[in-house]
């Protein structure tokens, strides 16, 4: 069985969308509950089997390194009270896994900053996770996708049924063949389509198994309009060469890059706390009319 070891997390966005709250901290650190939206995805990560993180950073991301990084003195301070279940927690954190780190210096796109991960990740499959995809599942999402790689051997991508007025906002996939429980072979990707040109209403979603022959292809890829160079494009162009794979994951999935997918990310881990669902849904329904 494949074990995929390394697992990419391009954090080098701007996170325009959230601002002013992302001025001086970066989105990945926003909080659902009690936990930093990119712990979500490093959980993840550990319960699929990886054990080395390689996050994509920019300017002002030095909170992401902090979160996992040991703090001697905050340790110190929760033993010398005697609060040994946070001590704990805090620990678990810092002892999660592995990480690295590279800089990106100019947020030129999600293909790019992929591509600055070349020499880190070597000449091996891995994964690449976008932390504003929060997927609660079981199995985890990337261990969905990585016994899909162990049968097709080729890069996989995590896709997603979504509502027609909503292709335009994804990557869409065409498929050239079904393989049976949710699993396809791609045709074509098309970025952003709109509705009327959508090959399908599968949506790539923030989750990939990628093979290092994806390293040359971003090479190869040529920025879009906006300056970018766009993993998709870097697909499309591998596509070429070898076969791709779709695999619809089973979850629930929040985009919580955008505002209302953050709140509903919100109110969803909050109403499955055993401490706090009970005192929520009594105030949802007294104060929201649910
Ligand atoms: P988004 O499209 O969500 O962009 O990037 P963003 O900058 O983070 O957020 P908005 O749209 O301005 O609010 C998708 C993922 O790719 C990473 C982001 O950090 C995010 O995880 N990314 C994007 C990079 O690491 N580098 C880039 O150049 C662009």
């Amino acid at each position: 069985m494949t074990t995929i070891r390394k697992a990419v997390f391009p954090a080098a966005g701007l996170g325009t969308r959230f601002l002013p709250a992302t001025k001086a901290q970066p989105k990945e650190m926003l909080v659902l509950v009690d936990k930093p939206i990119i712990q979500y995805g490093v959980e993840e990560a550990v319960a699929s089997g990886v054990d080395n993180i390689i996050l994509v950073t920019g300017r002002g991301k030095n909170a992401i390194e902090d979160h996992f990084d040991v703090s001697i003195e905050l340790e110190t301070f929760l033993e010398a009270r005697g609060k040994t279940e946070l001590l704990a927690e805090i620990r678990k954190v810092s002892n999660l896994i592995n990480f690295a780190y590279v800089r990106q210096g100019e947020p030129l796109g999600l293909g790019h900053a992929v591509l600055v991960t070349k020499e880190l990740v070597g000449q091996e499959p891995f994964a690449v996770i976008l932390g504003d995809d929060v997927i609660d599942a079981d199995p985890p999402a990337l261990r969905q996708m990585v016994d899909v790689f162990d049968r097709v051997q080729g890069p996989v991508l995590a896709v997603e049924r979504v509502p027609e007025e909503s292709v335009s906002s994804y990557g869409i996939v065409q498929i050239a063949e079904t393989l049976g429980d949710g699993v396809y072979r791609v045709k074509d990707l098309v970025e952003k389509p709109r509705r009327e040109d959508a090959p399908s209403n599968l949506a790539i979603i923030g989750r990939y198994i990628l093979t290092p022959d994806i390293f040359p292809a971003l090479k190869a890829t040529v920025a879009d309009r906006t300056g970018e160079i766009q993993l998709t494009n870097g697909l499309r162009r591998l596509l070429q060469d070898r076969p791709i794979y779709a695999c619809e994951v089973k979850g629930v999935r929040h985009d919580t890059g955008n505002k209302l997918g953050f709140l509903k990310a919100v109110v969803y881990f909050a109403l499955r706390r055993p401490d706090l669902a009970e005192p929520f849904r009594k105030y949802l329904r007294e104060n929201a009319g649910i």
